[in-house]
């Protein structure tokens, strides 16, 4: 089994981040989602890295937060901005419309410990585009590098943005791009390979990822539907990028991270996972760790993914999303595997 090292290969070798905090050589990151990507995900991944031979999950970006909204001091700006149980591994993702304010947004995170700070210009949900946020950036390539720019300013931990390839189907203006949030003082970049507004149907374009990694002096991770050890050892062998992250796939299967890593090390590798611990653990952290106002609605978000684990994927899932509470969730969980006890374990490998 070929190691991380051995697929990156020398190009990647010397990651010219320069700054405070690196990414690490073929970084596996948990993707921004909104309604996903909080502390109580974040904790039950980062629960599986005991599972496997080295800790599994590098980087955990939270979802986006409003830079507005933040400097506003709306009503749950602790829950979008809490990094813990450990900052270190965290990148808070902001999206914003404009760059006034911007600046403001990250001093009052400045004190946070987190690895770094990450700006959205890939969301393409249409009332982000018509606000002018997420991809739209990408439309304005020199606002977007101006963006950054004050950013860089502002920000000495890891600075670093999301994209997708763009409005058009066009290498050329998406390499631009990335040259001018590199010149303005970029450390990083992810490339969700879709064009704006394309939806998850057709599969991404890895093929522009492997060119972009190539081409560009900055590191850059690959982002897009990756289900597995056999997708992520793929990708990393043809496209050479210098991470991978992952989004629905660790909502489904949270231990996606350790197995990479298990598998990484030992093709035999095998993860045994309690299905219903696994699930009451993630409810336990949603009560403990997000208000109360949250706890119906990310309970549901998490097992419209994590529910396909089960033989009865559809029918659990129905049940679950007419639950009022983690309470009655939690029995439904329990009803279902009286009903289906074989379900309990899931025998994890490559
Ligand atoms: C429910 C949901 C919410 C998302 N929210 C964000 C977000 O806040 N910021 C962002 O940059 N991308 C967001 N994305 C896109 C993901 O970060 C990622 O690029 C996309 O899901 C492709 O990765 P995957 O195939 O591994 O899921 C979201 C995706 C989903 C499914």
């Amino acid at each position: 089994m070929q190691t991380v090292e051995a697929l990156v290969g020398p190009r990647s070798e010397a990651a010219p981040m320069g700054r405070e905090a690196r990414l690490p050589q073929g970084a596996l990151l948990l993707a921004p989602m909104v309604a996903l990507s909080h502390r109580a995900l974040r904790e039950l991944i980062l629960g599986f890295d005991a599972a496997g031979p080295r800790r599994g999950l590098d980087l955990a970006y939270t979802e986006m937060t409003s830079a507005a909204a933040l400097t506003a001091h709306s009503v749950f700006d602790e829950c979008f901005i809490d990094a813990g149980p450990e900052p270190a591994r965290v990148v808070y993702q902001f999206y914003t419309t404009k760059s006034e304010g911007f600046r403001e947004a990250l001093a009052m995170v400045a004190d946070r410990g987190v690895f770094g700070v990450d700006i959205n210009f890939g969301c393409s949900a249409p009332h982000i585009l018509r606000s002018g946020g997420g991809a739209a950036w990408m439309r304005e390539p020199k606002e977007a590098a101006n963006l950054v720019r004050i950013a860089r300013s502002a920000w000495s931990a890891s600075l670093s943005a999301k994209l997708r390839i763009g409005a058009e189907d066009d290498y050329g203006s998406l390499r631009d791009f990335c040259l001018g949030l590199i010149e303005a003082g970029i450390d990083f970049l992810t490339l969700h390979p879709r064009l704006e507004g394309q939806k998850f149907r057709r599969s991404g374009r890895w093929d522009y990822v492997a060119r972009l990694a190539q081409e560009l002096s900055v590191p850059l991770v690959g982002n897009g539907d990756i289900r597995g050890f056999g997708d992520w050892s793929r990708w990393m062998a043809e496209a050479r990028p210098a991470g991978i992250m992952i989004g629905r796939e660790a909502v489904r299967r949270p231990w996606i991270f350790a197995l990479i890593r298990g598998c990484e090390a030992d093709s035999a590798f095998e993860l045994r996972v309690d299905l219903r611990e696994t699930a009451f653990r993630f409810l336990d952290l949603v009560e403990k760790r997000l208000p109360p106002e949250f706890h119906e609605s990310r309970a549901k978000r998490f097992f419209s993914y994590y529910c396909d684990n089960f033989s009865f994927a559809h029918h659990l899932n129905v049940k679950l999303q007419r639950a009022a509470d983690p309470a009655s969730m939690r029995q439904i969980l329990d009803e279902y595997l009286d009903e289906v006890p074989g379900d309990r374990i899931a025998l994890e490998r490559a």
